[in-house]
């Protein structure tokens, strides 16, 4: 809402929340979230087009155009329990706007929802006063982390899926509209709603395959002796495959990619579909596969036990520039290592605060520490889950020094320099790439 207030100076943007905390602080100009780049956007609308307040119900009696972008997280109870969407937010949100919207009011899903759930939207607005009409879009966002801000400005593709009715298409150009202050017209793709609905899911199911299926190949690496690094360079200069999300690592979190496959594999089996929903599932219980195997070769390396041992986690957001560790692997790390009775230091720039909380049940077995040389000291082993580039400028032999030896480091992100860390004095142990150890 924020590059959309900065590009469309005529367009007042309202962003409505029940949460007063985090209204005052995007208020204030100082983001409750770590995204770079997005404080100075953020600036460019403050007390011009880009409003932020607590007052829902008034939000949507002035609003033409209404974005809803609540909460569709995994649902933890009842049918469908761990596979599909709980949509109560969803509803909740339908239903108000169906009471205090005024006239005629295009409401766009912006959360990943499951496909068809702009036709049950459809039928809950049926059931407004006289006066009042709806229209339901579809536009799946298709941002990701730490790269917000660029992927917004320079879009690969906006997608809007609306009814193929008049009013319909009168919403989709509506939205059109929007987008088309600063994104080329070629690149705004209109389809029905189901198809957008679909898209994304598909577009999360195939990102997480490719990084399942590098994965899958990493383990094969480690047993042959082949090098993922080279074999996926050799894949990726194929104009067909391409370079891009071919990264080995200990395994893709983040709230999307889990979510939206599962999400896919309810739907399948809704439709009767169990070959195709069993075929998107292996993309999730490959990288649960892929979490359980790091770990399982830190066991092995370490002689068998971790018992007593200090270990010190590298990074606990899911990924780099980011403070978010929904679904981080390093949740399963830690807890899988904590099994085994070691001692775990996590360290991370920007996500101590979620690691606190994710492991708050565990949490006298666990120290958090903000300074990676701190978090090393008396450690047996580093685990560098988050590719940090920070990670790459610190002074390893100065690390080595303070720590037990032998001294291990397990590379989940291959993003040290194996060799030279041999040379230092670890034993390494990069993903899908031959061990470099001392031993
Ligand atoms: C993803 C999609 O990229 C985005 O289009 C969608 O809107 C939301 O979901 P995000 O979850 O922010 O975005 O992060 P992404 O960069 O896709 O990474 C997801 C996970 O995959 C991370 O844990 C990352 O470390 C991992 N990953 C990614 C790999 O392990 N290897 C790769 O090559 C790429």
């Amino acid at each position: 809402m924020a590059v959309i207030a900065k590009h469309c100076p005529d367009v007042r943007v309202t962003v409505a929340d029940i949460n007063a905390e985090r209204v005052r602080a995007w208020q204030s100009g100082t983001p409750p979230i770590y995204e770079p780049g997005l404080a100075e956007v953020l600036k460019v609308g403050l007390g011009r087009n880009l409003h932020f307040t607590g007052d829902v119900e008034s939000a949507i009696a002035d609003a033409d155009l209404i974005f809803v972008s609540v909460n569709t997280p995994t649902k933890t109870f009842g049918q469908g329990a761990g596979r599909a969407a709980d949509l109560q937010y969803w509803e909740k949100t339908a239903r108000s706007i169906l009471q205090h919207a005024r006239g005629q009011t295009v409401v766009v899903e912006k959360s990943t929802l499951p496909v068809r759930t702009a036709e049950a939207m459809e039928r809950i607005f049926k059931n407004g006063e006289a006066g009042k009409r709806f229209e339901v879009l579809s536009n799946p966002e298709f941002l990701a982390e730490g790269t917000a801000m660029a992927d917004l400005e320079s879009p690969d593709r906006v997608l809007i899926g609306g009814a193929e009715t008049p009013s319909g298409q009168a919403a989709i150009s509506k939205l059109v509209e929007i987008y088309a202050h600063w994104v080329p017209r070629e690149k705004i793709l209109t389809t029905n709603v189901w198809s957008a609905e679909l898209s994304k899911l598909a577009a999360n199911a195939f990102l997480a395959q490719r990084v399942s299926s590098i994965n899958a190949i990493s383990a094969i690496c480690e047993s042959t002796g082949a090098d993922v690094l080279e074999v996926a360079r050799a894949i990726g200069t194929d104009h067909r495959i391409g370079g891009q999300f071919l990264r080995a690592g200990v395994g893709f979190g983040g709230s999307c990619f889990q979510k939206d496959i599962l999400n896919l594999v309810y739907l399948c089996e809704h439709y009767g579909l169990s070959e195709v929903a069993r075929y998107w599932e292996s993309v999730v219980t490959m990288n649960q596969y892929q979490k359980e195997r790091f770990v399982q070769r830190m066991i092995r390396a370490m002689f068998n036990t971790l018992a007593g041992k200090r270990i010190a986690i590298f990074g606990f957001a899911f990924k780099a520039y980011t403070g978010d560790t929904r679904e981080s692997p390093a949740i399963q790390v830690c807890r899988e290592l904590l099994a085994e009775h070691a001692h775990v230091c996590v360290t991370d720039p920007q996500a101590l605060e979620g690691a606190r909380h994710d492991l708050a049940d565990v949490s006298d077995r666990v120290t958090f520490e903000p300074d990676p040389y701190a978090a090393a000291r008396g450690a047996h082993a580093i685990a560098l889950l988050t590719d940090w580039s920070e990670y790459r400028e610190l002074d390893y032999a100065r690390i080595l020094e303070g720590m037990e030896q032998p001294a291990f480091l397990f590379d989940g992100r291959n993003l040290l320099d194996p060799d030279e860390l041999r040379r230092i004095g670890f034993n390494v142990y990069p993903i899908g790439r031959p061990d470099r150890t001392r031993l």
